[in-house]
């Protein structure tokens, strides 16, 4: 699906081809980006478009923004009011994609810290098969990186680098995607979802030392599981062969949404099915983005009836 037509560029409103930065910047040379990825939810019934934790996206941008020592920290008004406006001049009514990159934009040596620049874009986005076929992946041989080399907790540009290799060896093995381990052969998170597994009844995840990113859907499971589905959450450190244990396995992202994974290393997930404990978590996460129930309505920023 192709960006649409008009982005936010340092805050002001441009079409998709004139939102350019120079080809020395330190963005360029040297992966200084920090980004998130967000869904906004059409809800038909009410007319309503919902971007779906907007708060926790612009608080870790500007954790990331901080890390890497920017020379400028957007505020979080100004960041959300960018977002706003951008997918109300693109006229989002359907689900879409956000994507924000606060970015290092001098043409200087690699302890530049600015000027910063700012970049919001969106596409629209029907949902993927994945989401009700599941997917069969493998264990990575690319090692995740690691919390005292490249934070993983900091959506930086740069990080993706292994991801992306993980991820391409995979799909050239033939594989829907990869799961990566930590320096010590520990189970980290996927090449851009964090994981979960079933076993006995009981949700068990990679816990935040596990070099993951702190993932905010990560979170929404957690909390609507104990919350509202009444499921226990262990955050723990997972072997690699707890995989293979488990009943079922899922990977959630706020790209992703919630997606079974029926297969590790071309040995059957339980039944090889989606399996029952997913397909709760999957509909109750469907339900809030959407706002289709009244709970976590702090979740929501309303795009269109707003002052
Ligand atoms: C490496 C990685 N892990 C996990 C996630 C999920 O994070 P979130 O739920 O905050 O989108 C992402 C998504 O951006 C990611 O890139």
């Amino acid at each position: 699906m192709p960006t649409c037509e008009f982005m936010c560029l340092n805050g002001e409103i441009v079409p998709y081809r004139d939102a350019k930065i120079h080809a020395f910047s330190a963005v360029v040379k040297y992966g200084l980006g920090v980004f998130e990825g967000l869904r906004a939810y059409w809800n038909a019934g009410r007319g309503e478009l919902y971007v779906f934790r907007l708060a926790e996206h612009i608080e870790r941008l500007r954790f990331g923004m901080k890390m890497m020592r920017y020379d400028k920290i957007y505020d979080a008004d100004y960041l959300e009011d960018c977002l706003i406006r951008m997918l109300r001049a693109n006229e989002i009514r359907e689900n879409a994609h956000i994507r924000m990159i606060a970015y290092v934009d001098g043409d200087d040596e690699l302890i530049v810290t600015g000027p910063v620049g700012l970049v919001i874009g969106v596409m629209k986005l029907p949902p993927r098969r994945s989401l009700e076929t599941g997917v069969k992946v493998t264990v990575s041989a690319w090692q995740r990186i690691a919390d005292n080399a490249l934070p993983p907790r900091v959506k930086c540009t740069a990080n993706y680098v292994n991801n992306r290799a993980a991820e391409l060896e995979a799909k050239l093995n033939g594989y829907d995607g990869v799961l990566m381990l930590t320096a010590d052969g520990k189970l980290s998170e996927a090449s851009g979802a964090c994981i979960f597994l079933v076993r006995n009844g009981r949700l068990i995840t990679p816990d935040v030392g596990s070099d993951i990113l702190e993932s905010i859907t990560r979170d929404t499971v957690i909390e609507t599981a104990r919350r509202e589905l009444g499921v226990a959450v262990d955050e723990r450190r997972v072997d690699r062969s707890e995989l293979h244990a488990a009943d079922e396995v899922f990977w959630c992202g706020s790209g992703q949404e919630v997606v079974p994974v029926v297969a590790v290393d071309r040995l059957p997930v339980g039944s090889g099915k989606p399996g029952p404990l997913t397909r709760r978590v999957q509909q109750h996460y469907f339900k809030i983005v959407r706002g289709e129930v009244p709970e976590h309505a702090e979740w929501r920023t309303a795009v269109w009836q707003r002052n």
